[in-house]
């Protein structure tokens, strides 16, 4: 029979790569914990409209990257391009804003989105995404920066640039959208794409983040937000810097950051290495001011970010699981029994290890218990069952000992 592959730009992930997204998960979970967010687990599929409501039907990930098909029932669903969207919906729908007053989730999990795959970008990825909603305030932009990065160094990964803006409010951001409407004006087909041509009507925000070089080049000159935002945005931002200053956290201003997706108010930000090739940005995030509401919930604040996992595991390096306590080797098939409940015995007291299901030659067990790692190797042969003991080779020190079965578990915990 012909072999089924797996489908462009979706991977496998087995181990030991698996472990690295464990150890992502897992430091996500300690570190975020000590900020007060507790994990949400959302759905995967969502109706189509959270999407195009939400990120912005002018957006490239809208236009052209969502896996969406209609359903048995002929209704459109999409798989989760990103999770704010969807964390937003439950947000809403769960009324957890009645419950209290500031609310922090975060969530972690495969995302879709149909783009070329190459280096550092997939077809089906894995985020790690955190939100918190209820609060406007700019030390809550501060705590998430820091957080992040605190995330980012208890995972072991340097030398990454925070770059950050601010994108303004429904205040400021209408004079700013005139004057790059007016500045793109003066360009035509021939020097803008096809898309632009039409998004420097609809979201000349969007102009600014096309990946096409001439159109890359034309927005070089082009009026800045910074020059646009209205007092309570300066203020804003200019907290959200002063923190990040008086934290000792390094950033990078970038006034051209304005981020693939609509929903973004004031502070965005984005973290990116110089080790990973093009696709650089390995977190990226804002505050969503309005968010709430467009989804049909009260007129509440929210700021977040997303971590590629992808992204991350290629900054991690060769992070290998924890080794095993044991390797038990049986010599003859009389000793297979014996064997696997003297394994069990052990891994009942909290001890890893794997036990032989056939008698192979003491040499390929031997090869066996080197490669699992395993501190120990335990030999039981047939004069060991007869005797009630068992070899202990400690496989760092090369040592070998007889030991009493009933004395093992001691033996190896000292
Ligand atoms: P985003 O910038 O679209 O933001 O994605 C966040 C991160 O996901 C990126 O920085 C990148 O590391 C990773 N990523 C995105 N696309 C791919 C891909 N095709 N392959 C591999 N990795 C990828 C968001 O998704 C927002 N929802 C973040 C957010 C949360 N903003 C507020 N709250």
């Amino acid at each position: 029979m012909e072999k089924i592959q797996k489908i462009k730009g979706f991977a496998d992930i087995l181990p030991p790569q698996s472990h690295v997204y464990d150890l992502l998960e897992q430091t996500a979970k300690a570190v975020f914990a000590r900020y007060g967010y507790k994990e949400a687990r959302l759905p995967i599929l969502e109706r189509t409209e959270l999407f195009s409501r939400s990120i912005g039907e002018e957006t490239d990930v809208v236009q052209k990257e969502m896996y969406t098909f209609p359903d048995r029932k002929n209704r459109s669903l999409t798989m989760r391009p990103e999770a704010t969207a969807g964390v937003v919906r439950a947000y809403v729908e769960n009324g957890l804003h009645a419950q209290e007053e500031l609310t922090k989730l975060y969530c972690a999990g495969p995302m879709f989105r149909y783009e070329r795959p190459q280096k550092g970008r997939m077809r089906q990825f894995h985020q790690i995404d955190v939100e918190a909603f209820g609060s406007a305030s700019p030390y809550l932009d501060a705590e998430i920066i820091f957080m992040l990065s605190h995330f980012l160094t208890e995972l072991g990964i340097a030398d990454l640039n925070i770059e950050l803006n601010s994108l303004g409010c429904p205040e400021c951001r209408p004079a700013y959208h005139d004057a790059l409407n007016e500045y793109f004006r003066g360009f035509d087909a021939g020097q803008l794409c096809e898309d632009c041509m039409r998004r420097k009507l609809t979201n000349p925000l969007r102009v600014l983040d096309c990946k096409v070089p001439a159109c890359k080049e034309l927005t070089r000159s082009a009026p800045q937000i910074s020059d646009y935002q209205c007092p309570s945005c300066k203020e804003h931002f200019e907290t959200v810097t002063g923190l990040l200053d008086k934290g000792g956290l390094a950033y990078t201003l970038n006034p051209r950051l304005v981020r693939g997706l609509d929903y973004y108010v004031r502070t965005t930000f984005e973290v990116t290495s110089g080790k990973i090739g093009a696709q650089s940005a390995v977190a990226g995030g804002g505050r969503y001011d309005g968010l709430v509401k467009t989804l049909g919930g009260p007129d509440l604040p929210g700021v977040g970010f997303a971590c590629g996992m992808e992204r991350l595991a290629m900054l991690m390096g060769d992070p290998q699981p924890p080794a095993p306590d044991f390797h038990l080797a049986v010599l003859g098939e009389a000793g297979l029994g014996a064997g696997l409940l003297l394994a069990q015995k052990l891994r009942d007291a909290g001890l890893c290890g794997e036990c032989a299901l056939s008698a192979k030659s003491a040499k390929s067990q031997m090869r066996a218990a080197g490669k699992s790692g395993a501190r120990f190797c335990l030999i039981l042969g047939d004069a060991e069952i007869e005797g009630g003991t068992v070899q202990v080779k400690d496989m760092a020190a090369g040592t070998q000992d007889t030991v009493p079965q009933d004395a093992l578990l001691e033996h190896l915990r000292t």
